[in-house]
């Protein structure tokens, strides 16, 4: 049975609770937060996407601990489960995985390239695993694209165009730009993540955007630029009006097919081919219970997760700065 300690019972945190609870072999034996009610299970943070945080999760089996540090300290532990803001993750990480933990982290991996790669280098050190939680890479719809690009089933990738789109969220941490990056490290690097893992490293990227709710980039589209695919572009961003809700898409024209996501449509995936819309069956879930059973799967097996490697994950946040020095200066900008 592995023993998993959860810091930071708030959306995320809530929502790998639910993830857990639904595993096998697998059991959440402490949480920790700075807020009692949360770590008390008295409060459950709302999700964004439909499905995130559902809360029935019962509490009165956890060990429970104020500041993270202190469940990092627990000695019948086998896994960290980082859910801490952003600013948080790095330093959090590497503690745990220096107290023998394997540690799962929230995306973004950090706040910014430099503490990724303090990161990836406490990684390569750390005899125990730490994987980030790139959560659209299981998403099954997303990890069906990504099969289907490496394939070639329809042929190569002529277009691909991502968009993540939503209301802003309310809370302190997600109006705190400086803490949560904007919603370009915030939500877009999901696409900016799934771009690189889809494509591999753009050559460079040229984007535009606006800062709104916070003093960073709130709304941006990107254009990432290689040599072999005409066009890559991702919009994401949450400046949209309230009540608009949140909205995920791609559309990917292939040479001999196309092929449709939406998440709020009844058919979520739609494959367009010689004149006829099939819908696609793919398993069911979201990316969050997927890319923790895979985790702990990993554990279970001695087998490092190359789904999400740290150094990929790193790669990603630099991508994200990349695109935000291209919105700066009005210029494509190499990665
Ligand atoms: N994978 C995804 O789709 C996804 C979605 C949303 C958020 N996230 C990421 O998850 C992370 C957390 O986001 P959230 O929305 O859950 O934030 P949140 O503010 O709802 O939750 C963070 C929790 O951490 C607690 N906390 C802060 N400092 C602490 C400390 N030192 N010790 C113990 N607890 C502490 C806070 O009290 C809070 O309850 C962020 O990095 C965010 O980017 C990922």
């Amino acid at each position: 049975m592995l023993k998993v300690g959860v810091i930071g019972i708030g959306m995320m945190g809530s929502t790998h609770l639910d993830a857990y609870a639904k595993l096998k072999g697998v059991k959440v034996v402490a949480v920790a937060d700075i807020i009692e009610e949360r770590r008390e299970g008295r409060t459950v943070a709302a999700g964004n996407v439909k499905g995130q945080s559902q809360g029935g999760v019962d509490f009165s089996r956890f060990r429970k601990y104020g500041e993270g540090l202190r469940l990092i300290a627990d000695p019948d532990l086998d896994v960290v489960d980082v859910c801490l803001p952003t600013p948080l993750h790095a330093r959090y990480a590497i503690a745990a995985l220096k107290a023998g933990k394997h540690v799962l982290t929230e995306k973004p991996f950090a706040r910014n390239s430099r503490e990724a790669a303090r990161l990836v280098a406490a990684a390569r050190r750390a005899k125990p695993m730490l994987m980030c939680a790139m959560c659209m890479r299981f998403w099954p719809a997303w990890a069906w694209l990504q099969e289907t690009v490496a394939a070639r089933t329809h042929g190569r990738v002529l277009a691909a165009q991502f968009r993540r789109v939503a209301s802003h969220p309310g809370g302190s941490f997600y109006s705190d730009g400086d803490a949560c990056g904007g919603a370009i490290l915030d939500l877009h690097i999901h696409d900016t993540d799934f771009v690189q893992h889809c494509f591999g490293k753009p050559d460079a990227v040229f984007t535009r955007g606006y800062a709104r709710d916070t003093n960073h980039l709130d709304h941006v589209v990107t254009q990432y630029q290689y040599k072999n695919i005409p066009l890559v572009v991702a919009e994401g961003g949450w400046a949209m009006a309230p009540g608009f809700g949140f909205q995920m898409q791609y559309t990917v024209n292939f040479e001999r097919a196309t092929v449709v996501f939406d998440l709020a449509a009844k058919d979520q995936l739609t494959l367009v081919i010689g004149g006829k819309q099939t819908p696609v069956k793919v398993k069911a879930g979201m990316g969050y219970e997927h890319e923790i059973a895979y985790f702990m799967d990993c554990i279970r097996k001695g087998v490092r997760p190359r789904a999400v490697e740290p150094a990929s994950a790193a790669l990603s946040v630099k991508i994200v700065e990349a695109e935000i020095r291209s919105a700066r200066t009005g210029k494509p900008v190499r990665v």
